[in-house]
């Protein structure tokens, strides 16, 4: 089924200026770009965004991350978006992500991992939905 995922573009891999280099990856594996925009998290948003991680021995480290500079969210929209996403993402761990994966690639730590994809349809929904108004989200007419 055709679905739509949220990407963010972490802090590191912004500094690193690989925006293109992986927007280029998911245009190749045939994902659309339908929205997309540069902010610089606030504590309050990055929080509230990994509310379901407040318990976890990193939050606080990954809050911090995530606020140190801008990020660039993006809604990817394509068959089995959600899924095809995490694949070209590679594992949370850079260290395990597979040869050619974008964490692979841009990335060293499980910290600072460069990208973010919704892990299921639900929490792409809630996800989308948080960063997006519906009138941002540009579905393809062509
Ligand atoms: P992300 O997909 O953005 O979701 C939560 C983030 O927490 C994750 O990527 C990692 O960058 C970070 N993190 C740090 N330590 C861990 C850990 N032990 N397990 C999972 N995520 C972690």
């Amino acid at each position: 089924a055709v679905e739509r995922t949220l990407s963010i573009i972490k802090p590191d891999a912004v500094a690193k200026n690989v925006i293109g280099k992986i927007y280029s990856r998911f245009e190749k594996a045939d994902l659309k770009i339908v929205a997309g925009k540069m902010l610089h998290l606030s504590q309050e948003k990055a929080e509230g965004f990994y509310a379901e991680h407040k318990e976890r021995p990193f939050f606080g480290d990954l809050v911090k991350f995530m606020t140190s500079g801008p990020v660039v969210v993006s809604v990817l929209e394509g068959e089995n978006a959600v899924a095809l996403h995490r694949e070209l993402m590679g594992a949370t761990n850079p260290k395990e992500a597979a040869e050619g994966t974008i964490r692979a690639d841009f990335a060293e730590t499980i910290d600072e991992n460069a990208v973010h994809g919704s892990d299921s349809p639900a929490s792409a929904a809630r996800e989308v939905a948080y960063f997006f108004e519906d009138s941002e989200i540009c579905p393809r007419t062509r």
